[in-house]
């Protein structure tokens, strides 16, 4: 069976695990005393893969119109920077929603003492509210189930913490956010098993392919504690069916295990068919509520990501008030919180603003899909999410994940673009790979697509098979999966997008 403990290491974050390792060993004292816990340097934090190294490549070249034309673009970062003009008008015209301000100022004292691990009552409502507003009002979200994290990352952590010891395993389908090794296995201790889904269905997750990895798992002794589903699916940017979603739940409920459905991307979906969230199937599907758990987050839908606001949602009474006691590790601030309440409770603006939010994202994934599909390139039919899936099988040397990898070393080192390898998503097949296009505007996304044009038809002009045959196996056999020059840095990493001001004076 495989673990997802099987991620190449990357020697960047070798280079950094090994100077930590490095730092404690000679942090031993003669009582052979270890400065740093085992827990803080073992090698779980998940960060080792050629997703995290797409964000030091573009780190290391950033592009800039101007200042830097040639630098690498961002596209490995699903970041919605589409409609934040729309908050930053709402925020003008209600000075009274932030307490920096003479019209909102009289609250400063109230928020600023707030210590509540509740949250806001205000704020609780709001989101609540408008949770059932993006699932078009067809189910009703009870304020007093919502427990707050630091953003979806805690959040997600928080409910695996209250669910499972070290070593319980969670069945994840893939292709799966990368960043669930990081977030969900680092300090809990609990292992992510893979239930592979594949392209001949479109990547749709099938009982025979969870009972599949649920037999693996106990036959391997593990204890089995829950399903994580990403729903729109980050990196599918599909949404998940309602049938599918129904056998899910007779899954978990056959299984008696829990089921944790992260809904962060639901009010990204532009086209047929609508979310449906897992909320509405509990209503429709005979099972123990207990087991149902909602991750939510406004990082995507609103585009707040810097706000880190989480949100858990358990139908669980126990796992609310354990939850309750963790997020005092990672609440909302206050004034966070004042500040949403307000502009969610707006329900005339969160109404505009899901449809332009929605519109803007149609019209961001149709111009970069049209643009591949002028040169071949196809992507997985999407309906949802920031990124699409796109498929280079063809361009292959070999279909193997090494082949995948020296693909993709091209395309950041010579057409200049981070996009992630399907990989690093666990997916089984290689030669997919997630492309973000919600971080940028459309000169930016044109001249990605000027590349990637340039990057085909140069390949079908200037190189007969021999050359790229030799371009690729050369690329493919060094053990480097970016530049090592540039690998060096002990910085940490940390997502970075074209910054807001780069973009405005693009467009
Ligand atoms: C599926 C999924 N879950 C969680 C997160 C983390 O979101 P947040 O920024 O709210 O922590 C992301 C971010 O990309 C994501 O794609």
């Amino acid at each position: 069976m495989t673990i997802y403990t099987d991620v190449r290491p990357s020697p960047k974050m070798h280079t950094l695990h090994s100077s930590l390792l490095v730092d404690h060993t000679m942090g031993f004292t003669s009582s052979n005393h270890q400065l740093l816990s085992t827990i803080a340097t073992n090698d779980q934090h998940g960060e080792n893969s050629p997703y995290f190294d797409g964000w030091k490549a573009y780190d290391n070249d950033p592009f800039h119109p101007r200042g830097n034309p040639n630098g690498v673009i961002q596209m490995g970062l699903a970041e919605n920077q589409l409609s934040l003009d729309l908050i930053e008008e709402w925020i003008a015209k209600n000075p009274s929603a932030s307490i920096c301000t003479p019209e909102g100022v009289n609250r400063f004292k109230d928020i600023a003492n707030f210590q509540d691990y509740h949250g806001l009552p205000e704020f609780r409502t709001a989101v609540a509210k408008f949770m059932g507003r993006v699932r078009g009002g067809r189910v009703a979200f009870d304020p007093d189930r919502i427990v707050m994290g630091g953003g979806a990352t805690g959040a997600s952590e928080l409910v695996v913490f209250c669910l499972a010891d070290p070593g319980d395993a969670f069945l994840v389908p893939s292709p799966c956010y990368p960043a669930f090794d990081r977030d969900l296995r680092w300090r809990t201790g609990v292992q992510l098993l893979p239930v592979a889904c594949k392209s001949s269905n479109n990547f749709q997750i099938t009982r025979a392919a969870l009972e599949e990895a649920y037999k693996n798992a106990i036959e391997a002794n593990i204890r089995v504690k829950g399903l994580i589903i990403t729903n729109p699916s980050n990196p599918l940017g599909t949404t998940v069916d309602k049938e599918t979603l129904k056998s899910i739940v007779r899954f978990i409920n056959d299984k008696n295990i829990h089921l944790v459905c992260d809904e962060i991307y639901s009010a990204t979906v532009f086209g047929p068919p609508n979310f449906v969230g897992i909320s509405e199937i509990i209503q429709e599907v005979d099972c123990n509520r207990d087991l149902i758990h909602i991750i939510y987050s406004l990082s995507k839908d609103l585009g707040l990501p810097g706000f880190r606001v989480g949100i858990v949602y358990s139908y669980n009474d126990a796992v609310v008030s354990c939850g309750r006691k963790m997020s005092s590790f990672g609440l909302v601030s206050s004034q966070t919180q004042h500040f949403l309440a307000s502009l969610l409770s707006d329900e005339e603006f969160t109404e505009r603003f899901l449809a332009e939010n929605a519109k803007r994202i149609k019209n961001s994934h149709q111009l970069l899909t049209k643009g591949l599909a002028q040169v071949g390139i196809a992507c997985l039919p999407s309906n949802a999410g920031l990124f699409v899936w796109m498929d280079l099988r063809s361009l292959l040397k070999e279909a193997t994940i090494e082949g995948e990898i020296a693909l993709w070393r091209v395309i950041i080192k010579e057409v200049k673009l981070n996009v992630s390898p399907g990989s690093s998503f666990h997916c089984v097949e290689p030669g997919w790979f997630r492309v973000c296009f919600a971080n940028m505007d459309t000169k930016t996304m044109e001249v990605s697509l000027k590349r990637i044009r340039e990057f085909i038809s140069s390949k079908g002009k200037t190189e007969n098979v021999a050359t790229k045959k030799l371009k690729l196996r050369r690329l493919s056999f060094s053990s480097r999966m970016y530049d090592e020059s540039s690998a060096m840095s002990p910085r940490l990493m940390s997502p970075h997008s074209p910054s807001p001001v780069v973009l405005a004076k693009t467009s």
